[in-house]
């Protein structure tokens, strides 16, 4: 199974969903098994490692972000990946306008797939250290509703 998360910048809050996904599905012996990568819609980051900010949050809860580098999603993406989830509106719009007519990738939004009372992880960039803290008590629990699915799949 192939799963990528998408947002703006992949400098926050993708990165941040990749490295909680990888680190649960270490947890649940399944990492063999998933592939995890993340992207933006946007191109003004690409190459850079996560914001600092996103890095330090996700350390202090024992996520090791470093060796991601941001990319922007493309088409070969829709055909990469089983799964493709978005972490807001505007990125959902985006990826449906990007996505070619044959491709198989079942896009979502992220939060929502896992009913969590948002529907949408607030882009915390221009905002204070308290929105990454969100992102990852977001994240993290669309995370735990997403590792039972892929059991469930698997
Ligand atoms: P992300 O956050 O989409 O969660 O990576 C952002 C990163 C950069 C910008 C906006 C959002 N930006 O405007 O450069």
């Amino acid at each position: 199974m192939r799963v990528l998360f998408v947002c703006l910048g992949n400098i926050c809050r993708s990165p941040t969903a990749e490295g909680v996904l990888r680190h649960k599905l270490r947890e649940a012996g399944l990492a063999e098994r998933v592939w995890v990568d993340s992207a933006g819609t946007g191109d003004w980051h690409v190459g850079k490692a996560p914001d600092a900010r996103t890095r330090v949050a996700a350390q202090r809860r024992g996520y090791d972000l470093s060796q991601q580098r941001a990319r922007q999603v493309g088409r070969g993406d829709f055909g990469d990946f089983d799964l493709i989830l978005a972490m807001d509106e505007n990125n959902l719009a985006n990826l449906r306008r990007l996505c070619p007519g044959d491709s198989t990738a079942k896009l979502d939004l992220f939060l929502r797939r896992y009913q969590l009372e948002l529907d949408e992880v607030p882009d915390p960039y221009y905002g204070g250290e308290e929105g990454f803290e969100q992102v990852l008590d977001l994240v993290e629990r669309a995370c735990d509703a997403l590792i039972v699915e892929i059991k469930g799949r698997l």
